[in-house]
């Protein structure tokens, strides 16, 4: 009984309350009964007339709920002016909270921390949200120099906290670049970055509210240059001085402005206009939004109806520290197999086995790079997991038998929804599933809560169940003996739902359906698309969990792959949350096959890999819709440098992939494609440092040049690492392009044509045929001459690309291993090589000897910025025979077969 008990309250850990005694009661995990804290009165004196000269600008919404009126604005004792003309539609709050509202929490005692201090919180006026918790506990630890985490809490209930792994640091920081201050009374928190003096949080211009289901705490904000806070369809910068709110909640919805997307994270940094940059997470699943530009200056409010405030104030400076400092609370990504590096090809109805051979054949006979063959639920037995069409796809275990002969790789579509319809002992996912137990349970727990996905009425596997992982391995594993994938791809993971809430829709009257506030989230419902939220999932309610749903499938799903393939593996996810990257990359979503979606990929791009999630791709060409030649051919140039490069079109669609269009628009393609295989250990070497530091792949202009304020709005531009500059075509008709130049030497990939960069835009030729790619002086890229599939360009030569700076210097670095085994940097099975070069002499160092097998070799070494011909060119002290391109001063040495695992010495001798 006891243990009944036990489970029961740690089952409706979650929210703060669990009402298991009566309307009113609540308990602590331990059985003890909490304060009583339902019946609370509001405070009725109406604000005084001048507490209500609010600007525009600093109004806080006191309704943010529904449209209201005077009256029930009054009765929130809150002031009421209504706004006309433009300013209506911007959000501007017609009820808001008097100047003198306050924060509504003092400060009654404070304690030092071996680590930091705490501080307790009494409010004593309640809010007029249901259930205040009256008392909280600030915790403020001093994590590391850089990074100040504090969290506000119910101290007397356990309320539900965000199941993901950060750091415990148990030892204090000797040193820390930031202070901590609290206002006693009203209480606030400030951050303040020392070394520059900026604020970087401080919540006092906003009244803090905790109660058990709304939660709400602003900050000022030091600039109005921020980004993050996915996933959303933006711009890449947010302008955080206008009067916008972003909604929170995963949700199967096709990328459109002003909506919430699939994923989760409420991650964003903000760069100063010193160049200084700053980064805020806050750890909370729960539904939320944002609303900017609405404080006191410059601002951003959180509201969340759930778990608690938990803050991770990370102080940079650079932008590229702050990112850093953010992984090492998430986690790195993983390091994705070589292979999945390479050109993916997918579409929605390839229609059967023969159809999607045809594709293969004409792929190879076009001769595209092409790495892995995707297909999707159309390959399913009636839209079933862990099946084939046997009629259809008849062939389909040949045709893969047939990509792993050629050395390429197949992935398949697995979506979480379990049909629950199938007759009885026929088809063992859902008859295990019901079994073990591992489906999410209805509200009253009476049975699993059934859905509609694509193969009709569904259950929905509960990841967070410790049983859950260990059926769908199981599952996995007896179809990879029949279909051997390599990869899974993560579909429908918001979780979708075709009905509302499930087939019954949810238990009307219930807070976790209906709660007492829900975010401005797409339909205004939190149950639409997906599952009740009152639904019981093993770690908590769903109401709580689901923006993770994707995440902890993304767990179980790689480490079903990694234990059956015993090897590095790929899964690709629509839905994540912050921690994802470690173990899935993801896709944007459903776009269209249109100009607009093609830029919006960028935003996306920067995003994710601000996310931790580097690798990240849209789908190339437009999912829905139908392409043209010219869009799908400025996609497939712009998609070369997705991080993950996968086409993938919607079901109806005319064929995309890029042997079914015109001999010059292949032509293009094939270009992209190599130029992309050409860069790939440079590519792959970008992935070592995020997955070892949390650096990131693909980056905005101003993480190079954060002093130069004209790079930060820039998002039709982007760079892989710190050197490669890629300016695509985002419009139709156009062949050429403007593109803005920092402060660099520039050279044109190809040709070593120098653009002197002076801080200002200039326009490059950009006909169909090309995309325009600089690598910035001071830079050594390593490459390798490309094939049609990965398996094959690893065994190819490798090349060094030397790009001089002003003062004829660079550096540069190439991380190698085997591309598939697991762990080959904890058990040393990799090399790593360090490059630089001064005075007209490349050097490399040897850093690391762990794998050798086949030997790498370098076939060629490629010096753009050599001023003069050189007279004579000595690789490892022999005599060498050189071609040099005066135009473009660059200097080509070829047909070398030099040992990289030594140590190398390549000089040229001025003329
Ligand atoms: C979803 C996915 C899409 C997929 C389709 C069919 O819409 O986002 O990529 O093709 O389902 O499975």
């Amino acid at each position: 009984m006891a243990n009944q008990v036990a489970i029961l309250l740690y089952l409706c850990w979650g929210i703060a309350q669990c009402p298991v005694g009566g309307a009113g009661r609540a308990f602590t995990r331990d059985g003890r009964e909490t304060v009583e804290r339902w019946v609370q009165q509001p405070d009725t004196s109406s604000p005084p007339a001048s507490a209500c000269q609010v600007s525009i600008v600093n109004r806080l919404d006191c309704y943010p709920d529904s449209l209201t009126d005077e009256g029930k604005c009054a009765a929130r004792n809150c002031c009421w002016s209504p706004v006309e003309g433009a300013l209506r539609y911007r959000g501007i709050p017609w009820c808001f909270f008097p100047s003198s509202a306050g924060s509504g929490y003092s400060v009654t005692s404070r304690s030092q921390t071996p680590l930091g201090f705490s501080a307790v919180l009494q409010r004593s006026v309640p809010s007029h949200w249901p259930r205040d918790v009256m008392k909280l506990k600030l915790d403020v630890t001093y994590e590391a120099e850089s990074r100040v985490h504090f969290k506000i809490y119910d101290p007397a209930v356990k309320r539900y906290e965000v199941p993901i792994d950060t750091p415990r640091v148990t030892s204090p920081t000797s040193h820390m670049d930031y202070a901590v201050t609290v206002t006693p009374s009203p209480f606030s928190i400030r951050v303040t970055r020392t070394a520059s003096d900026t604020v970087l949080f401080d919540s006092s211009s906003t009244p803090l509210i905790f109660a058990d289901q709304l939660l709400q705490i602003g900050t000022s904000l030091p600039t109005d240059s921020i980004y993050g806070l996915g996933e959303h369809r933006q711009p890449f910068m947010i302008n955080a001085s206008q009067p916008s709110r972003l909604a929170f909640w995963s949700r199967d919805q096709p990328p459109a402005t002003n909506l919430n997307l699939y994923g989760d994270h409420a991650f964003f940094l903000g760069i100063e206009a010193s160049g200084d940059a700053y980064g805020v997470f806050l750890l909370n699943s729960n539904a939320k939004e944002v609303a900017l530009g609405n404080t006191d200056g410059l601002g951003l409010t959180y509201i969340t109806i759930g778990g608690i405030l938990d803050f991770y104030i990370f102080t940079g400076p650079s932008p590229d520290d702050v990112i850093q400092q953010y992984s090492r609370v998430i986690g790195h990504t993983f390091m994705p197999p070589y292979w999945s590096l390479g050109f993916h090809l997918c579409r929605w109805g390839y229609g059967s086995s023969a159809g999607l051979k045809k594709v293969v054949k004409r792929m190879r006979a076009a001769n595209m790079p092409y790495d892995a063959q995707w297909t999707d639920i159309d390959y399913m037995d009636k839209h079933l997991d862990w099946t084939y069409d046997k009629t259809k796809y008849s062939t389909l275990p040949d045709v893969v038998a047939d990509l792993h002969a050629h050395g390429q790789h197949y992935v398949i579509i697995v979506d979480p929804g379990i049909s629950s319809t199938q007759p009885n002992g026929s088809y063992p996912p859902y008859d295990e599933g019901l079994r073990d137990g591992v489906f999410i349970m209805r509200e009253d727990r009476t049975g699993p809560l059934i859905g509609k996905v694509w193969p009709g009425e569904t259950a929905y596997p509960d990841f967070t169940n410790p049983q859950t992982p260990v059926w769908w391995e199981r599952m996995a594993k007896s179809f990879h003996d029949v279909l051997p994938f390599d990869g899974l791809w993560t579909d429908m993971n918001e979780p979708s739902n075709f009905v509302f809430g499930s087939m019954n829709g949810c238990p009307p009257n219930n807070t976790y359906n209906t709660p007492p506030y829900t975010p401005g989230i797409a339909s205004g419902k939190l149950p639409d698309r997906t599952v009740c939220p009152s639904a019981n999932q093993y770690l908590s309610r769903h109401y709580n969990l689901h923006s993770m749903y994707g995440h902890f499938e993304g767990i179980a799903t790689n480490r079903a792959l990694v234990s059956i393939r015993q090897n590095r593996s790929l899964v690709i996810s629509r839905s994540t949350f912050p921690g994802s990257g470690r173990y899935m990359g993801h896709w944007t979503g459903d776009n269209s096959a249109d100009w607009d979606n093609l830029y919006y990929s960028i935003p996306a791009i920067l995003s994710f890999n601000m996310f931790g999630i580097p690798l990240v791709g849209a789908d190339i060409c437009g999912f829905s819709g139908t392409t043209t030649e010219e869009l799908c051919t400025r996609w497939m140039q712009l998609g070369a440098f997705y991080p993950f490069m996968r086409n993938h079109n919607a079901i109806g669609s005319k064929d995309q992939d890029p042997a079914v269009f015109g001999p010059s628009a292949q032509d293009s393609m094939r270009t992209a494609l190599t130029t992309r295989y050409t860069l790939l250990p440079y590519l792959y070497t970008l992935f070592y440092h995020s997955h070892l530091t949390g650096s990131m792949v693909a980056r905005p202009l101003f993480f190079e040049f954060p002093q130069d304020t004209n790079t930060y709005p820039i998002d039709k531009q982007f760079m892989w690492g710190n050197g490669l500059l890629i300016s695509p075509v985002l419009e139709k008709g156009k062949t050429s392009v403007s593109a803005y130049f920092p402060r660099a030497n520039w050279y044109e990939l190809d040709s070593g044509n120098l653009v002197e960069g002076s801080g200002s835009s200039i326009t490059l030729d950009a006909p169909l045929s090309k995309i325009n790619v600089h690598v910035k002086g001071g830079l050594v890229i390593a490459f390798q001459k490309p094939e049609v599939t990965t398996t094959l360009s690893r065994l190819n030569l490798f090349g060094l690309l030397v790009a001089l700076n002003e003062s004829g210097s660079a550096s540069g670095d190439l991380f190698w291993d085997d591309g598939d085994t697991v762990d080959t940097i904890e058990t040393g099975q990799y090399n790593f090589i360090d490059f630089s070069v001064a005075q007209g002499k490349l050097t490399s160092s040897v850093v690391k000897a762990g794998y050798s097998s086949p030997a790498m070799s370098l076939g060629s070494v490629v010096v753009y910025g050599v001023q003069s011909q050189p007279v004579k060119v000595t690789v490892n002290s022999r005599s060498m025979p050189f071609q040099y391109d005066t135009a473009n001063k660059a200097l080509r040495v070829t047909g070398l077969s030099e040992d990289l695992l030594k140590p190398l010495r390549v000089s040229w001798s001025a003329g």
